[in-house]
């Protein structure tokens, strides 16, 4: 493989396949530092031999003992990288950023925070994943509530790594599937109405406070600018390294 700047040739070790557009990809041979919850580049050649790079959300927590990193991707299928990535078969080399960036790190959570709410959509778990799994930086919190919401149950991944994280948090851990576009036995809806209504609040149990949450929110761009005005009207704020606050963000496009 060519050299390029800022980034190192990995290779795909495993692949999963969820749906026909949602995926894993397991690589190794990347060095990359990173916290959980972050995020670097992957990237691929296009047919003129530009690179062509996006950002991606690392889903394992850092290892010490292997440089395995996974990555939960949805093919759009206009998109010029992710059906490039979708392709890859394992054997097979992408490129990966030489460093890792993002918002969402444990370190942000303050010490005041008895409920950590995780509010995801789409792909957005991935980095929620990552956190939770990292066990140097286990979140104290009392209360941790992972909101995934997605418009179809198959859409709803890593069940297996979910259960355990559940046993591991030992009862402090809620995993609040919501699934918009069939019906299930489990929420449906969209986040910021099932906020605004009161039902997320009365399905876990927990209510949304400034005095008892922090807020992290990952994926879809639209549904964090619509969530973002009734967190505020609870009274939470956005974070800010210098003066604190609630609310952190990561939006994907
Ligand atoms: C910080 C960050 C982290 C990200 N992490 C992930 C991740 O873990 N998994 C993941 O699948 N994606 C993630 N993304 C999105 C990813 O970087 C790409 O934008 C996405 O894969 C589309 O790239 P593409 O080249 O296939 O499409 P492009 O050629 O860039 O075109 C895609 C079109 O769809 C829109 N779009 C971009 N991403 C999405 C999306 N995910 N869903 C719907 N529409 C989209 C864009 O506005 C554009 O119009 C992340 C983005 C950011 C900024
Ligand atoms: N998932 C699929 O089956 C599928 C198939 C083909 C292509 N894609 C493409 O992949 C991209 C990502 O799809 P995705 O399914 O991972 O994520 P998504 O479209 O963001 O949907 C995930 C969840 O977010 C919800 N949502 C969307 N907009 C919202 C908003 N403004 N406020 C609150 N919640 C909102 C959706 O609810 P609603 O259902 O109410 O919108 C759904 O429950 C899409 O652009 C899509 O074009 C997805």
């Amino acid at each position: 493989m060519l050299n390029y700047p800022g980034f190192q040739s990995a290779t795909v070790t495993q692949r999963t396949d969820w749906t026909s557009e949602l995926f894993s990809l397991r690589v190794s041979g990347a060095d990359l530092s990173f916290k959980a919850g972050q995020f670097t580049k992957l990237a691929l050649p296009n047919a003129e031999g530009k690179l062509v790079s996006r950002a991606y959300s690392v889903v394992n927590a850092p290892l010490s003992t292997s440089d395995m990193l996974e990555f939960l991707i949805i093919a759009n299928p206009q998109g010029q990288l992710s059906p490039q990535l979708q392709a890859l078969n394992v054997g097979q080399s992408l490129y990966v950023g030489t460093r890792a960036n993002g918002d969402l790190l444990g370190e942000v959570i303050p010490k005041r925070a008895n409920d950590l709410w995780l509010l995801s959509s789409g792909t957005g778990i991935g980095p929620f994943l990552s956190l939770l799994d990292d066990i140097h930086l286990r979140p104290r919190c009392e209360k941790i509530i992972l909101v995934h919401a997605v418009r179809h149950r198959a859409d709803l991944v890593y069940q297996y790594l979910i259960q355990q994280l559940i046993q591991l948090y030992d009862g402090r851990l809620q995993y609040v599937p919501i699934v918009s576009r069939e019906p299930t036995e489990y929420l449906s809806g969209r986040i910021p109405q099932l906020i605004a209504s009161g039902a997320l609040s009365q399905h876990t149990g927990v209510d949304l406070s400034a005095d008892e949450s922090f807020v992290m929110l990952c994926g879809n761009p639209q549904m964090i600018k619509d969530t973002l005005p009734v967190l505020k009207e609870l009274g939470l704020e956005k974070y800010r390294v210098k003066t604190g606050g609630h609310i952190v963000y990561e939006r994907y496009w």
